[in-house]
Formats: structure tokens, sequence, C-alpha cells
């Protein structure tokens, strides 16, 4: 494993079994709002976290799988979904050495995680006509002082929108808000069609 993966493994696991740890079980307010228009089908979390929008999406009759590289991350999942009587498969896994498979995915979710070397693989995974939605902070985002501040997690509009030339852009926008606890982020969101050929 490389060893920027190893460090990323140790601080997320560290974070999440913490003994105050208390997951954010509220989905992305972009994915509620964006899904409304999609038929269900077989979904994706990329770094699902302790699964909030992978147990949402499973609730509006999708097929979720929710990877992750922590595994006390994937237990919450696992735990919540039991709780809530849905079904959300779960695995343990690096990204950046995963195989998404070939046309499988109708719906793959990239939120609050920016490695733009998946990019490839990923849109060769999705379906025809499937999507990906995205979101994570953006360089503006820096102003703020919390989350992340390392360029290598923030995304630049133009790098995005350029990965994406050859599908259909159906929501794209950089955007500031604050939430309901006063926290304040600059995120880029959006949701991006492969086309049927
Ligand atoms: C900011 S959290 C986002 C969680 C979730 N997407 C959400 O919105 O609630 C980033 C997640 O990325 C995961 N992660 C970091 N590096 C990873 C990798 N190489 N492969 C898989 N997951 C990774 C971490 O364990 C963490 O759960």
């Amino acid at each position: 494993m490389y060893k920027r993966t190893q460090d990323s493994r140790e601080t997320w696991e560290k974070r999440y079994k913490a003994p105050d740890y208390q997951p954010n079980m509220k989905p992305v307010p972009f994915l509620v709002e964006m899904i409304q228009g999609l038929p269900p089908g077989q979904a994706i979390c990329l770094a699902a976290g302790t699964g909030r929008n992978a147990i949402f999406l499973a609730q509006n009759g999708y097929q979720v799988t929710a990877i992750d590289i922590s595994q006390a991350a994937l237990d919450w999942c696992d735990m919540m979904s039991n709780e809530l009587g849905v079904e959300v498969k779960t695995l343990e896994a690096d990204l950046l050495a995963f195989d998404f498979g070939n046309e499988v995915w109708d719906l793959a979710t990239n939120l609050y995680f920016y490695e733009p070397s998946l990019f490839q693989g990923l849109k060769q995974a999705i379906r025809p006509g499937g999507h990906i939605l995205f979101q994570t902070y953006s360089k503006a985002h820096k102003k703020f002082k919390r989350g992340p501040s390392n360029d290598a997690f923030l995304v630049h509009p133009h790098e995005l929108e350029n990965e994406f030339r050859d599908w259909e852009l159906l929501y794209f926008e950089e955007t500031e808000y604050t939430d309901e606890q006063n926290k304040s982020e600059s995120v880029i969101q959006m949701l991006a069609r492969k086309p049927k050929d």
C-alpha cells in the first residue's frame, strides 16, 4: 500500500474510532435534490465514510455498494443500515487500487473525496446513460478556517469540467453555503451523465 494511503487510513480510523465520535447521518443536500429525477439502479459510493449517502440511496430504491478505506467507518454504516432496515453492501478497499469494472454502475457518488486519477476508470465503469454525482471543496474553500487546505484535496472548477468534457453536464456549479451549524464551505457540485453512444 502507498505511504499516503496508509497514512490516510490511520488518520480516518482514529477519527471514526474516537470515543466521542458521532457520525453525521444527514445525506448531502445536493444528492437529495439531484436524485429526485434519476431512476434507481446499481450505485457505488466512493469513500463512503459512515454511510450517510449510501443509506439514503438504499432508502430510495438503489442497490448500493459503499467503499471506504476505513473499516471503522464501514462498521458504523453496517450498524446504522441494520438499525434502519436497509441493505448497503460495504467493502473495505483502497480506491487508488480498485477495479471499478466495466459499465456496471448506474450512479457513482464522489462526495468530499478528491482523487482525479480515479476518473478514467470510474467513467469507464458507469453504464451509458448513467451518472456521476460529485461534490467536494473547491480551491476557494481555503479562505475558511476549517476543512482541508492542502491543494491536492481542493478542486479547480476548470480541471473537473475538463475531465468530463465528453459527458453531459446536467449540473455544474461552484457555490458557497453556510450550514445549520454555521459552518461555511465552498464546493464544486456536478451531476454528469455518460453519453448513450
Ligand atoms: C471526508 S470523508 C467523506 C465521507 C463521505 N463521502 C461523506 O460525504 O460523508 C473522506 C473519506 O475518504 C476515505 N478515504 C480516504 N482515502 C481513501 C482511499 N484511498 N480509498 C478509499 N477511501 C478513502 C476516508 O476513510 C473517509 O471516510
